[in-house]
């Protein structure tokens, strides 16, 4: 099919004309959708803003663009108001036409993009530490930005880019150290193979780096032993190495398992130790460009420019004892993901407290021809996510929040309101609180800017009316229940109806012109990569589809045609929902 046309561009095209018929400059003819919907659906303010170039009371020349379009099939209701508004609706048959259109589009009308290669960094669990709800916002933005970019036709490579190279390896290594002497991995003389299985839990695993993070802190023998054991590990040492790995393989299996329960795949589970081969020809590629200087001891990239208003210090690249940094680890991570994906673009979604990390990398990646001249390196900075009293989420004791214990909490507080209304088994009950506990915090967080940060409210998350993830899901339910009892009358509405059928009412109308907006909210919401505005558009779907369920009798019409044409809508309604949540990246259960 032909790509749709958004509406605000089709009438703006009619409005452009009636404008130059009527002998004043296209560019007056924008439209947009009404800030008084009790008047009108769409108006123009062009006559104000021509009135004063061709000097003229701008009511006479809304007057003559009126007159232009009173007999305007896309138009309707087209009236000039004082002191020069145009105020009008879509006429009703072309927006059941419009959608119409809609449904036989398998992007639901969205125009095609020129395919670009994306990788998308998010996540970035650290190997050994419990994901907490700091990890959340990565991994529940990155998800969504991910199928966004999907959807709109481009090549998107997810990585988790975990944190698995750093001090808390040698940490955990030290503290296992002190635990299990006995391990053969502590015996220098051992040259035999290492075994297969590793030597610790994931518990066991979850408590020794808490454990010797804070043992590092009070004790400097520890922590040097620590420095080293990293430094050895980073240079090779067979026996670290065996360890490494099974710090790894334990760490990524239950990071596996709990970023499945967030409904969060990546494509890739690369980490920072994988561009430690890329060090040596990221630092010549620096050393060829004369970028590198000495300062205090390490190497570092200038990266201030002139138009800066703020110091953007160096970019520490090498320490003076030749160990890798942050900066080094990202740098050499684009010349990896340059020789496997020749990316367009590479998007980092982290904690916007470390903006000014991915400034400073992404101007020597820049400078240093790292990435290609056009390659968009972009920076999708979230803000925090905090408990009722404004600071960040914790649990009830003070202690950092576990994600599992988290997900939990909201299930448990779904499943009591599904069991007050006790229709369905407990069993499912179960099962549905887990699908609904995750529309719960996956809408909370997303229907905010992910720049901001945001109150994370148990109570009003999981509350299935207002704008939440669960009242979104129940629209959803209540369509699919009308749908399947419409199904146990036999009737086909395909058999009835070519389409649907232009509204008989305006609640109606108002529900085909918040479908009508998709393509609209959808390009914005690519260009943008703001899954917030998926939110509220599907909200105000919402409340338009409840509206129009409230004033229309939909099981017991007795024209059955217009019933059928009923049941058209209810599909498609569902179909772009439901296109929607799952760019959110949750789902709807058959019943709640
Ligand atoms: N592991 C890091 C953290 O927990 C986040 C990694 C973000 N990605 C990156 N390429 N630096 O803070």
């Amino acid at each position: 099919m032909d790509i749709m046309k958004k509406i605000l561009d089709i009438l703006a095209d009619e409005f452009k004309k009636a404008f130059v018929e009527c002998g004043y400059e296209e560019k007056y003819g924008m439209v947009s959708i009404s800030n008084r919907p009790d008047l009108c659906e769409y108006q123009c303010n062009g006559a104000m803003a021509a009135a004063k170039q061709y000097k003229k009371a701008p009511i006479m020349i809304a007057n003559d663009v009126v007159a232009k379009l009173e007999s305007n099939k896309i138009i309707e209701n087209v009236s000039a108001v004082n002191p020069g508004f145009i105020n009008f609706n879509l006429s009703s048959a072309y927006v059941a036409d419009y959608i119409n259109n809609m449904s036989k589009d398998d992007k639901l009308g969205l125009e095609k993009n020129e395919e670009k290669t994306v990788v998308i960094d998010f996540g970035g669990a650290n190997v050994a530490k419990p994901l907490h709800v700091g990890h959340l916002r990565s991994a529940v933005i990155g998800e969504s930005i991910k199928r966004i970019l999907k959807y709109a036709g481009h090549k998107v490579v997810g990585d988790v880019h975990l944190g698995d190279w750093g001090l808390q390896m040698g940490l955990i290594i030290t503290e296992l150290e002190v635990r299990k002497p006995e391990l053969v991995y502590f015996d220098e003389k051992y040259e035999g193979e290492y075994p297969k299985e590793a030597p610790f839990t994931i518990s066991e695993l979850e408590e020794i780096y808490p454990c010797a993070s804070g043992k590092s802190k009070e004790d400097e023998e520890y922590k040097k032993k620590a420095l080293e054991a990293t430094l050895k590990l980073q240079q090779g040492y067979p026996a670290y190495r065996a360890l490494w790995k099974h710090i790894i393989d334990v760490s990524v299996e239950d990071l596996k398992k709990n970023y499945g329960n967030l409904n969060v795949s990546f494509d890739l589970w690369k980490g920072e130790s994988d561009a430690d081969e890329y060090i040596p020809e990221m630092i010549d590629i620096l050393n060829a460009k004369e970028l590198l200087h000495e300062s205090q001891g390490a190497m570092v990239v200038d990266v201030m420019e002139e138009t800066d208003t703020k110091e953007i210090p160096p970019c520490i690249v090498q320490k003076s004892d030749g160990a890798a940094l942050y900066a080094t680890s990202d740098l050499a991570t684009l010349v990896q993901r340059r020789k496997d994906f020749d990316p367009d673009m590479v998007l980092y979604v982290v904690d916007k407290r470390q903006e000014m990390h991915f400034t400073q990398v992404f101007r020597v990646a820049k400078k240093a021809d790292i990435v290609k001249e056009d390659t968009n390196l972009t920076f999708i900075g979230f803000g925090t996510m905090n408990g009722k009293d404004g600071k960040p989420f914790k649990t009830r004791e003070g202690g950092v929040m576990r994600l599992e214990h988290l997900l939990k909490d909201v299930n448990e507080a779904v499943y009591n309101k599904i069991m007050e209304n006790r229709s369905v088994s407990e069993e499912e009950a179960r099962e549905t609180s887990k699908i609904i506990g995750l529309s719960a915090v996956k809408y909370g967080d997303l229907s905010n800017q992910a720049s901001k940060d945001y109150v994370f409210d148990i109570e009003r998350f999981s509350s299935f009316e207002g704008n939440t993830g669960p009242y979104i899901l129940y629209t959803i339910v209540r369509i699919k229940s009308i749908l399947a009892k419409y199904k146990e009358t036999g009737t086909k509405a395909d058999d009835l109806v070519d389409g649907i059928l232009s509204a008989g009412n305006s609640s109606e109308k108002g529900l085909m012109l918040e479908i009508s907006k998709f393509n609209d909210v959808m390009e914005n919401v690519v260009k943008e990569l703001a899954p917030h505005k998926i939110c509220s558009y599907i909200y105000d779907v919402s409340n338009a589809f409840n509206k129009f369920y409230h004033d229309t009798k939909i099981m017991s019409e007795e024209d059955k045609v217009r019933q059928a044409s009923y049941i058209k809508l209810l599909e498609l309604t569902k179909r772009v929902l439901e296109t929607e949540i799952e760019l959110l990246g949750f789902e709807a259960p058959d019943r709640m």
